[in-house]
């Protein structure tokens, strides 16, 4: 199974956990108690799914709808790999997949 590597915004936490095919980013993270908010659970009416695209994998990565673009305008600490993560789909090329949440002093990882 793919694996993908969610990181905080200064590195310092790093998580690697399975990813399957056809779940979305903000799916994987939800399982894994990683702390990625998606307010409208992936209807593209929010940006708290945001994150950071590690840019090896930005590049393999399907074009943004515009709905997407749109939303992530509005998100907080906006970069050039940045991508909402409900909409990022896994596959079994992105295994691997490193990205970053976007708020440094958040901590990412609640064990419950
Ligand atoms: S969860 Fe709202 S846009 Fe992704």
């Amino acid at each position: 199974m793919p694996k993908i590597i969610f990181m905080s915004a200064d590195s310092k936490e790093r998580k690697e956990i399975d990813a399957p095919v056809g779940l979305s980013v903000l799916e994987i993270a939800h399982k894994h108690d990683i702390d990625l908010e998606g307010a409208c659970e992936g209807s593209l009416a929010c940006s708290t799914c945001h994150v950071m695209v590690d840019p090896e994998f930005f590049d393999m990565l399907p074009e943004p709808k515009e709905e997407e673009e749109d939303m992530l305008d509005l998100a907080w600490g906006l970069t050039h790999t940045s991508r909402l993560g409900c909409q990022i789909i896994m596959t079994e090329e992105l295994d691997g997949l490193i990205v970053r949440l976007p708020a440094a002093t958040r901590n990412m990882m609640v064990d419950k």
